[in-house]
């Protein structure tokens, strides 16, 4: 698939006004996305395990408007104006314009729920941006009057997402989905996420992630000011040949069930993120004080337990505690006595891998 294969030729049917629904999960990268070229094209490939209780619910609702000379749309979050959201949707409609070319012909209404706090540091563009093009790509059905097939609807989907914000094109289905070109996955493209296809041994399924909220401020630096700080970061290269690496091991290490490989590559990729964000220029700490003791007591209990615990993060000082079902009962004693204490109001989440957007 190229660019112009996302622009249908033309739409049969004519639809004045409806409405729809979906939910999209947030996900969890394993191998992370982190410096981008132009066009939200990611710099190397990434991996995520899609969750299942994170996630974003969105209603779209449209009517045909007079002219189409402007983007027309109100957004809201929990029943409530929300103004500030609008520049980013509006540059997310200016770069979808030319794929979804009904985008001028409609006053849009969007309202959207997350199901974890806004204000928890967990950040909503992956579910966001997929639920808003899960939404658009349900009208664009409508419009074609051709038969749109799942699989081109959920490619699509996850093309438009890309281009609201990278992760989010991991986020349509589950339970792993790869973005990003990588020559062991044939299939995978920088221009939208594809399911996981490989063999997945059974340690992996159900995978639980219990997210600790440590810091649920707002970020003191923006993913994409982040993503921009790897040009011409002095050891970006290297870093983008060590995520086409990972991908490589974890795929073989995603068959054979080896849970300490899998740790391995899962905080070294965690750790490298943020040694990338403090080897910048200029260079930022996005992890706390208790985002590095609750990992070193992830690493103390392992040492003592020789349990397959381990952490990751993404671009904030949260971190998510990464388990095998198997092991449920004995890591979430070890959450509730030791690590919830360093979370802030000792607040958590618990969550596990899922399967992606749902059209309610
Ligand atoms: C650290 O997808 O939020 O979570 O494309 O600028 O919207 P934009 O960035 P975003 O970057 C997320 C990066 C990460 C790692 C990952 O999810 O792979």
């Amino acid at each position: 698939m190229v660019e112009q294969d996302f622009i249908l030729k033309s739409y049969s049917k004519t639809l004045e006004n409806g409405s729809y629904t979906w939910s999209s999960p947030s996900n969890i990268a394993l191998v992370k996305y982190w410096g981008k070229k132009e066009h939200q094209i990611p710099e190397n490939p990434s991996i995520s395990f899609t969750l299942n209780n994170c996630k974003t619910v969105t209603t779209l609702s449209f009517s045909k408007k007079e002219n189409n000379d402007d983007f027309s749309f109100e957004v809201y979050l929990d029943g409530e104006n929300k103004d500030d959201f609008k520049p980013k949707i509006e540059t997310f409609f200016k770069r979808i314009e030319v794929y979804l070319p009904f985008l001028k012909d409609y006053h849009f209404k969007i309202e959207t729920s997350n199901t974890f706090p806004h204000s928890s540091g967990i950040a909503s563009s992956a579910s966001g941006m997929s639920a808003l093009a899960s939404c658009l790509m349900s009208v664009e059905r409508s419009l074609s009057g051709v038969k749109v097939t799942d699989e081109y609807f959920i490619q699509k989907a996850s093309f438009l997402a890309r281009l609201g914000s990278g992760s989010a094109s991991r986020s349509l289905e589950g339970d792993l989905v790869v973005w990003g070109k990588h020559q062991d996955i044939a299939e995978s493209s920088d221009l939208f996420g594809v399911k996981y296809s490989f063999e997945v041994h059974q340690n992996f399924k159900n995978y639980q992630d219990t997210i600790l909220l440590v810091d649920k401020g707002e970020k003191q630096v923006s993913s994409t000011i982040g993503h921009n700080l790897m040009h011409n970061h002095p050891f970006a290269e290297e870093r983008f040949k060590q995520a086409h690496k990972n991908l490589s091991s974890l795929i073989g290490v995603l068959k054979n069930g080896d849970l300490k490989a899998f740790i391995d590559i899962v905080e070294s990729e965690a750790l490298t993120l943020h040694a990338m964000m403090m080897t910048s220029m200029p260079y930022f700490i996005l992890m706390k004080p208790n985002t590095l003791e609750i990992i070193n007591k992830i690493w103390a209990f392992r040492e003592k337990t020789n349990s397959n615990v381990c952490f990751t993060l993404d671009a904030g000082a949260n971190v998510h505690v990464l388990f095998p079902e198997a092991e449920s009962e004995l890591v979430n004693e070890f959450i509730k006595n030791e690590l919830v204490a360093y979370c802030q109001n000792g607040h958590y989440i618990s969550d596990r891998i899922g399967f992606g957007a749902k059209l309610l």
